[in-house]
């Protein structure tokens, strides 16, 4: 395992912590123009098939692995697809899994949210996108005896690695979509993973195709996504 395992033996091994405090103003401008950044950010489910280097998605995936996680577990393995086939054979059992969630599965509240962003079991973005990269959480892990154990907080783990995952494929002036074809198990199937990972998210990534279009949502403002109390 990547961390500095602590054996029962021996003792935690500490670092002093790398920390640049920045003038206020600078505070306020970085502040500000990330968030000037990250509010164009939208979710593109029209893909171009222009490639994209692997360079690009590898520095997502280690940008996403920064994520802090629980016990430092790192209870992720992200599988990132450009082959051709690999990635029809994905097209195909998502579409049927889709297919039969939109016309026969669907409960009518779900619908009704889904209805305004005009989704619906046709996936041509798994095979446009130059790259599908999948999120396998690990719901277990290997003990240093060997011995299988849980893992902690994976799912709150992986939702903040797949944030950083999308902030860095938006910041590198890409375009992403959260899949999540439901239920997803044939991605462990298709891609070849052990039992205690869960496909959690697909996400094709790419450039947005020239005639793409998104919903026109509105998000919370300040007020009405929290509270204060000084
Ligand atoms: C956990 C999660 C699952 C999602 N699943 C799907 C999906 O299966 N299909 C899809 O088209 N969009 C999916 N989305 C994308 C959302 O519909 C989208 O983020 C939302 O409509 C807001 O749009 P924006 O990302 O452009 O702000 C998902 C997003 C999240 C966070």
């Amino acid at each position: 395992m990547r961390i500095n395992m602590v054996k029962s033996d021996e003792e935690p091994v500490f670092i002093r912590l790398e920390f640049h405090e920045l003038p206020p103003e600078e505070m306020i401008s970085r502040a500000q123009s990330f968030y000037d950044d990250m509010k164009k950010r939208r979710t593109s489910r029209h893909f171009s098939n222009r490639s994209v280097s692997r360079e690009l998605i590898e520095l997502a995936i280690r940008t996403a692995g920064t994520a802090p996680s629980g016990a430092h577990l790192q209870p992720w393995t992200f599988v990132a697809v450009s082959n051709p086939d690999l990635k029809s054979r994905i097209r195909d059992a998502a579409e049927e899994e889709e297919r039969r969630f939109y016309e026969e599965r669907i409960p009518e509240e779900w619908a009704e949210v889904l209805e305004p962003l005009g989704t619906d079991h046709i996936k041509e973005h798994i095979t446009d996108a130059p790259w599908v990269v999948v999120m396998f959480r690990h719901s277990k892990r290997k003990r240093p005896n060997g011995k299988m154990a849980p893992t902690y907080y994976s799912q709150e783990s992986c939702g903040i690695a797949a944030g950083l995952f999308i902030s860095a494929i938006h910041n590198m002036g890409l375009s992403t979509l959260t899949h999540t074809p439901s239920p997803m198990g044939f991605l462990r199937e298709i891609l070849n993973r052990p039992d205690h990972e869960h496909a959690m998210l697909l996400l094709p990534v790419g450039f947005p195709s020239e005639e793409a279009r998104v919903p026109d949502l509105v998000r919370k403002e300040l007020d009405e996504m929290s509270k204060f109390y000084e």
